[in-house]
């Protein structure tokens, strides 16, 4: 306590301090830091005037705000894959500087939800996608149906398929969509669509062996699910990648990519015969052709991208190529006015899927390009829309094992060096506690490699990781979800994940919530 107090009033000439409750730093270790060190960064903020009135100023915000019990006539969801906490806060340094917030966490109100998966206890993003689209908790790997059906199953009953908040939203009369920047048949778009006991049969030769040849069998590839289920012939717009998975493998798509099907079926073709017998439908695959679309004339929209999964942004703007590619926001911004024509109202999930797919690489730095593409996108969304009829919830499937550790100084370059371990080599702000660059992380005699004259900030870097993987994992803590608009209120607290589709149906009067149904138990009006 004493030495506390010490401290404080050595506030301007604190290095016996730093020495008391931090590791000692080397004249050199300092010198590094403050090479990426913002002037501005250290100025005012360090005296507590400005402290108090920024604590005031967010206070006389949180007097001011006053709770929407009204009813949320559009419901989005924008789905962060892979979002931690960690994942955030260094996407603030990422953006410029420590106090950086992003659209996201100007949000009102705030919770967490716990991750876990019926038989898992780290969850994938297939049974995390059950339990924050169809609010039921379900098996690893399993989209669209209970834990009664095993990932391998070939056959369930019809008691065990769950049904999305996407199709809740229909039946109440309201238009839907799904936007992703992966491929559209990966787990978390299809868990608004399919029922796949396996996330992996995207495509009819995906499917396993077992239950190709099970004559009993009642799976369907989820590409074929995209175009014949009930829930995704009813999307408007569908925006995303992954043209493989709907051709066959003898067929080339618009960018000479190769198809994965054997079945001989063109998927994209038939969902455009299908969805043109009840309206206008329209296919595009680039960009330009994506804002050029009629948004009046067209019912239905479907957008595939790439071959595989959408390019990362980082690539797109890289290889010049934001004239091709429609990055998250672009993607954003037609979802909206495509289904912002409807009267009913609508129900959209946008997904950043790839901020996942960064970091199961170690790639810190383009995971974080990826978050703050993600954080640009709400912020666009939410301009769009009103937050007095409009709900937009936030939130990740689950975490990732990644840390923002040591004790750099202020405006210390997020993707460099933090300090030195005790075997006096240099450590990154930024490390994984496994994945694939374990391999180039230690020096053949076992110690940590001595990254000192890496290239640090490059898009693609792999940061520093200690147990080998071949893909690095996803995390079991909690994640955030941060809410705007009718009935925001009802996500505070620490709840389990699948409580999310429940609260969005609460706020709109869809799904288990609806007006006529019978376990509705009868809202007050505003
Ligand atoms: C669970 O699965 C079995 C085997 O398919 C089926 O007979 C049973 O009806 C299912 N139970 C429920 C509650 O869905
Ligand atoms: C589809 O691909 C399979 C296997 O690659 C091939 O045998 C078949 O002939 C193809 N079908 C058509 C209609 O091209
Ligand atoms: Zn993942």
């Amino acid at each position: 306590m004493k030495i506390e107090i010490f401290c404080l009033i050595l506030f301007f000439s604190n290095s016996f301090c730093e020495f008391r409750f931090h590791p000692r730093k080397t004249k050199e270790e300092i010198e590094t830091q403050r090479n990426g060190l913002d002037p501005l960064g250290i100025t005012l903020d360090d005296f507590s005037e400005i402290w108090i009135k920024r604590s005031q100023d967010y206070i006389n915000d949180r007097l001011n705000y006053q709770n929407n019990n009204g009813k949320a006539k559009n419901v989005i969801f924008f789905l962060g894959d892979g979002l931690s906490l960690t994942t955030t806060a260094a996407t603030r340094m990422y953006l410029g500087g420590e106090e950086v917030e992003l659209s996201y966490e100007r949000f009102p109100h705030l919770g967490f939800v716990k991750t876990y998966c019926v038989d898992r206890q780290v969850a994938d993003s297939a049974c995390t996608a059950n339990a924050f689209l169809h609010g039921v908790k379900n098996n690893y790997q399993s989209l669209g149906l209970t834990a009664n059906v095993s990932r391998t199953a070939c056959t369930f009953t019809d008691e065990d398929i769950t049904y999305s908040i996407a199709k809740w939203a229909q039946d109440a009369g309201k238009a839907t969509g799904v936007v992703t920047t992966t491929r559209i048949t990966h787990a978390t778009p299809a868990g608004a669509y399919a029922h796949s006991p396996h996330r992996s049969w995207e495509n009819n030769a995906a499917i396993s062996s077992t239950c190709r040849n099970d004559p009993n069998s009642r799976v369907t590839d989820i590409a074929h699910q995209l175009v014949y289920n009930e829930e995704a012939q009813k999307f408007k717009v569908i925006l995303g990648c992954g043209r493989r998975e709907f051709l066959n493998t003898t067929e080339r798509d618009e960018e000479n990519g190769a198809g994965r099907r054997t079945d001989g079926r063109n998927l994209i073709n038939e969902w455009l015969e299908e969805r043109n017998k009840v309206g206008n439908a329209q296919y595009v695959w680039h960009k330009q052709q994506l804002d050029e679309v009629d948004v009046q004339s067209t019912d239905y929209l479907l957008g595939l991208f790439e071959n595989d999964h959408c390019m990362y942004r980082n690539d797109i703007r890289d290889r010049n190529l934001l004239r091709q590619e429609p990055l998250l926001t672009d993607m954003t911004r037609i979802a909206l006015q495509m289904l912002q024509k409807d009267e009913n109202g609508f129900f959209l999930l946008v997904e950043a899927g790839r901020i996942d797919h960064a970091h199961h690489s170690n790639r810190a730095p383009q995971s974080m390009d990826e978050t703050a593409e993600f954080a640009r996108a709400i912020e666009l969304a939410r301009s769009l829309t009103s937050s007095e009829d409009t709900l937009i919830v936030v939130s990740s499937d689950h975490s990732h094992v990644f840390t923002y550790a040591g004790y750099p100084v202020r405006r210390n370059d997020i993707n460099h060096i933090a300090g030195r371990g005790s075997d006096r080599r240099p450590y990154e702000t930024l490390s994984y506690s496994n994945g694939p660059s374990a391999t180039n992380s230690f020096d053949s005699d076992g110690y940590r490699r001595d990254i000192s004259n890496d290239i640090f900030g490059t898009s693609r870097r792999a940061h520093q990781s200690l147990v080998p993987l071949s893909s690095e994992t996803h995390a079991g803590e909690d994640v955030a979800v941060y809410a705007d608009g009718p009935w925001a209120q009802l996500f505070q607290g620490s709840y389990e994940q699948s409580v999310i589709p429940l609260a969005m149906a609460y706020s709109a009067h869809i799904g288990p919530y609806a007006d006529s149904s019978p376990i509705n138990p009868g809202k007050e009006e505003k």
